[in-house]
Parts: structure tokens; sequence; C-alpha cells
């Protein structure tokens, strides 16, 4: 057989690492190697496969899209695209308005950030430390980290970083100047931190207080992940700018920028357009997502959440230096020298976990996920813990 990591890493730019494996077929919570090998997916590439691998409903939903219409420029109206983009705003709820759709979660900051200049007129943004927002250069620019940033800088604006959970570092930065502060309900690459309660609360207050928007990034939080639709609604907290993406169109690329009303009337023709966004193909995604995505399925998400959160809390060992989540996003802190080695220990055992930051092991399973697939992973990464 031909060896496809060999092939891969020949040709491709070398800027990912390299897992080691070649994964051929998804079927529900398990990824399949080339010589027919099975692995636990806990990690839904990246929060993308929210319904595991080959939903019924979602595969069937993209077929007969793919038969009838994959592309169509925005400048078209298309059925697809129109249910789509009612549906989603319809289930984000007040005061969403209108979707610009992209084709990552990256791209849909992008035009967060160009809609938050086009109705203020300004270009000066707040961030938080250990934020992230995506990698291309506006994006980037949102994002923390000497990493990423470094061989790039100086970058776009001005873009001011403050430490996270820290209402009052957003009072303190805020002047005539600022057009936004841009912010995820909890830091998934940063680490899986969790904001005090109420935090985004009072964030909202201090925009309205001192008029400057507010741009939500839940490209990792939202459609689910954290038990509700919106991690922002669930705490009674809406924004100016939503951004989504990974799971939304049920595993085809997709990003979409949620704007109220006042942000929409300022966006005008020809300013920012995509070939490929909104397309009918990923529209499709989006429907079937949504439809398969009901309140018992969220119930779901909050209670094997809170379920695997305690049974990786309740392992003993003094390598485990916190873990921590909401609903399935879960983060397991190490130390540095720990991280990559548990991955790998665990990928040796058949399941996939992936990092965040430089010390955490980071779980993003499927929402299909079972009880029994929590309890096998929990208890292969208590037995790999004790093999550090
Ligand atoms: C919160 C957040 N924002 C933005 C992005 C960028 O999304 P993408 O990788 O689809 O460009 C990510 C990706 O992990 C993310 O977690």
């Amino acid at each position: 057989m031909k060896d496809y990591r060999v092939l891969q890493q020949q040709f491709t730019v070398n800027s990912y690492p390299d897992r080691q494996i070649t994964l051929v077929k998804g079927e529900g919570v398990y990824l399949y190697d080339q010589n027919g090998k099975k692995y636990l997916d806990m990690m839904s590439n990246y929060g993308v496969n929210i319904f595991g691998h080959s939903h019924p409903s979602i595969t069937r939903a993209l077929n007969d899209q793919l038969q009838k219409l994959s592309v169509l420029h925005g400048s078209f109206n298309n059925d697809t695209r129109a249910i789509a983009s009612e549906m989603l705003i319809k289930r984000c709820g007040d005061p969403y308005s209108k979707v610009y759709w992209a084709n990552s979660g990256t791209e849909a900051i992008e035009a967060a950030l160009k809609f938050a200049v086009l109705k203020t007129g300004k270009k000066k943004f707040i961030v938080c430390e250990n934020g992230y927002h995506g990698k291309t250069l506006g994006a980037l620019s949102a994002t923390s980290g000497d990493k990423y940033r470094k061989p790039f800088e100086k970058l776009l604006w001005q873009f001011l970083h403050i430490p996270f959970n820290n209402e009052k570092a957003l009072e303190r930065a805020i002047d005539y100047d600022t057009a936004a502060f841009i912010v995820e309900p909890v830091q998934g690459e940063g680490g899986i931190i969790i904001p005090d309660d109420g935090y985004l609360k009072k964030v909202r207050e201090i925009c309205d207080k001192r008029g400057i928007l507010l741009v939500i990034d839940e490209i990792q939080t939202g459609v689910g992940r954290t038990g509700s639709f919106l991690a922002s609604s669930a705490e009674g907290v809406s924004a100016d700018i939503l951004c989504l993406g990974k799971g939304l169109a049920g595993g085809v690329p997709v990003g979409a920028t949620v704007v109220v009303q006042s942000v929409a009337d300022a966006i005008p023709k020809h300013i920012h357009t995509s070939t490929f966004g909104g397309n009918p193909l990923v529209c499709a995604g989006v429907i079937a997502t949504l439809k398969v995505l009901t309140n018992q399925t969220l119930q779901k998400v909050k209670t094997l959440g809170e379920y695997f959160i305690e049974s990786l809390q309740s392992i003993k060992s003094d390598k485990i230096l916190d873990a921590r989540g909401k609903g399935l996003v879960i983060g397991v802190v190490v130390n540095v020298q720990h991280r990559n080695k548990l991955l790998k220990l665990m990928q040796d055992k058949h399941i996939l976990v992936i990092p965040a930051c430089e010390n955490v092991v980071r779980f993003l399973p499927p929402f299909i996920v079972s009880k029994e697939n929590i309890e096998k992973a929990v208890e292969a990464f208590a037995a790999c813990v004790d093999l550090l």
C-alpha cells in the first residue's frame, strides 16, 4: 500500500505538526486509518464534526444539494441559502438580523473587523491576551501570542491586548478611537479558560455605556458546544457582531458573521464578498445541522460535559494540574513537557485528543459521544498519566 503519510509530507507545505497517522474514513464517533484501525474521536476535527462522521441526515442533505446546485454567487438568490440564513438568524434570536456567509472562522472575523470599521469609522480594537481569532492578517492582529504573530509584525491597525476576564481593564482601555471589543465567551485555543460568572454581562454594559461595539467570537463555543446554542445568549448577552464557524455546516467549511440591523445598515454593496461564501452546498449542511441540533441534544451536551469534566477531575495524579470546561469543550492542564507525550500516548491507545496553548490537552468530542465513550477516554487518560 502507498505510504500516504510520506506523500502528504512531501507535497504539502510544512505548517502543520505531523500526527503520524493517515485517517481515511469516519463513521459516527470513530475515525479509521488506512489499515482499518479504529480511533475514538475525542476532538471532532477541532470542533467541526459535532455530529460525528457520515451522519445520515447531514450526509443525505449534502448529497442531495450536490446533485442540484453546489455553488452560486451571492449576487444570485437561492432557495437553500435563503432558508439557511433565515434559520440561523431565528436560531440566534434577538437582536440579530442578518448573516454574512464566509468559508472559515478566520474569514468570519475578517468580515467582523471590516463591518465594525464601516459602522464606527474607527480602526482601534480591544482584544484579550490569550485570545484566538484565526491566522489571516486581520484576525491575526486580534489573536494573541508571539508564536503566531512575531514574523508578521507590525500587524494591522491598532489592536490593544488586555487581560481576559477583567472588565476594569476594558474600561481603562476604551478611548474615543475605539471601534469594538472582541472576546470569546470561553477562551478555547488559549487553554479552555472560563471567565467569572457575569463577566460577559459586565462587558456588554461597558460597551453600551462607552458606545463601542461588542464582537463575540463563538467560532469554538457556538452551535451547541457549551450546551446552549450560543454560550453568550445562555448568559443573557448578545453581541453587535457574532462570529460562528466550525460545526455550523455539519462538517463542510463555513464561517458566519451575524450582525444586528444597525451594523447591517452600514455595509455598502460590493465592499465585502466571497465567491464561495454561502454556497448552496454549505447552506444545505447548515440547514441539516440546525435541524439535528435539538434542545434535547443541547441538554445532552450539558449533562455529558459535566460528567466528563467531573470524571477527569476525579483522576488522582499530581501530573494533572487542573481539569475544566463547559459542555463539551474541555481542557486538562499538565506540565508543558507532558502535553505532547499525553497526546501520543492517547493516540497509541487509539483515542484522538488535541492540544490547546502550551500545556493543555483538549477534548472536543462530537455531541453523539456516549457515556461509555467518555468512560473509555477517561480510563485511558488516567492510564496515560500514570505512564508519564
Ligand atoms: C475562537 C476561534 N476563533 C477563530 C478561529 C479560526 O477559525 P478557522 O480555523 O476556521 O479559521 C478559531 C479556530 O480554532 C477559534 O477557535
